[in-house]
């Protein structure tokens, strides 16, 4: 495995693998868990070699947000990389991603500016303008995203789309489910921040989403079963709730009331020091 920092060896070593076969990316931050194994193993079936990028992106964290606490740990993501046949570790430091002078926005407007987007200003343009990036700079054949980040994940296919990108061509940027704890918490990186009691009470996000969901799916009215899911997140120690919503799986419009499309229900909230994201399917 190499671990590469810098664009010309990165260049010489993506020429080198396709020449041998098809490329997957796997873009994270670090910091890497199960979840993120797992969208590596996905792309070990999908593609000849695996490329994993590393690089906590301070374009897409606002002013008051946790770029200087993320958890850094390149050594030990490595290692794990590493065990798990990655063929590159790109870990570009950010005057490499942004070099003096650095000037280009990309902004994916619809899809990017409710939930999170709302909640983080700017947080889907530094998104989208890292993945383009890390696209051109290391053109794969196919890209794997977690569904734990399903408005990202949006906003990429949609980036794609609108780009005509063709490595990786739209249709090639595969989602993949969520990974959960043993008691349902998504898999985060930042779940890192919670204590021990935090980390306890933080299962009632998923727990009250399956109960939302089962209201929905049983005909209670949407806003009655969501206000029951803020209710029971603030009961169950958490501090405050970002959004809760019923959204269109695929273009993320807020849905007042049950569709006969695919649906998604989001949700944010905070607790600790943490502020956690999960989404899950409702059926029509
Ligand atoms: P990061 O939070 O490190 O996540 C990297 C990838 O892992 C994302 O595609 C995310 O959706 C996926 N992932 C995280 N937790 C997961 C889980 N529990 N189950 C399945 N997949 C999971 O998302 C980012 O980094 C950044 O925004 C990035 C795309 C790298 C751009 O900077």
């Amino acid at each position: 495995m190499q671990l590469i920092h810098a664009l010309d060896p990165l260049r010489s070593a993506i020429d080198a693998l396709r020449a041998d076969g098809a490329i997957a990316l796997v873009p994270t931050m670090g910091a890497l868990h199960d979840g993120h194994l797992t969208l590596v193993r996905e792309a070990k079936a999908k593609a000849a070699h695996v490329v994993v990028s590393i690089f906590v992106n301070p374009l897409q964290f606002g002013a008051n947000e946790d770029l200087d606490a993320y958890p850094r740990q390149l050594e030990r993501d490595c290692a794990l990389l590493e065990a798990e046949g990655v063929a590159v570790v790109w870990a570009p430091k950010v005057e490499t991603m942004y070099p003096a002078g650095f000037a280009t926005n990309i902004s994916v407007s619809g899809v990017s500016e409710g939930l999170d987007g709302a909640a983080r200003p700017g947080h889907f343009d530094g998104v989208a303008t890292v993945v383009c990036k890390l696209f051109n700079q290391v053109l794969p054949d196919v890209a794997l995203f977690g569904e734990k980040d399903w408005q990202q994940l949006a906003v990429i296919r949609r980036m794609a789309r609108d780009l005509d990108l063709t490595r990786p061509h739209a249709d090639a940027i595969l989602g993949v489910p969520t990974v959960r704890e043993a008691d349902g918490l998504a898999m985060s990186s930042r779940n890192a921040y919670l204590t021990r009691e935090q980390r306890a009470a933080a299962v009632a996000l998923p727990t009250a989403m399956r109960a939302a969901i089962a209201e929905i799916e049983g005909g209670v009215p949407v806003g009655d079963a969501l206000s029951a899911l803020a209710r029971a997140l603030l009961a169950g120690g958490f501090l405050s709730v970002d959004y809760a919503e019923l959204c269109d799986a695929a273009d993320l419009s807020v849905l007042p009331a049950r569709s006969d499309k695919p649906m998604r229900l989001l949700v944010a909230a905070r607790i600790g020091k943490a502020r956690l994201i999960d989404n899950m399917a409702v059926a029509p």
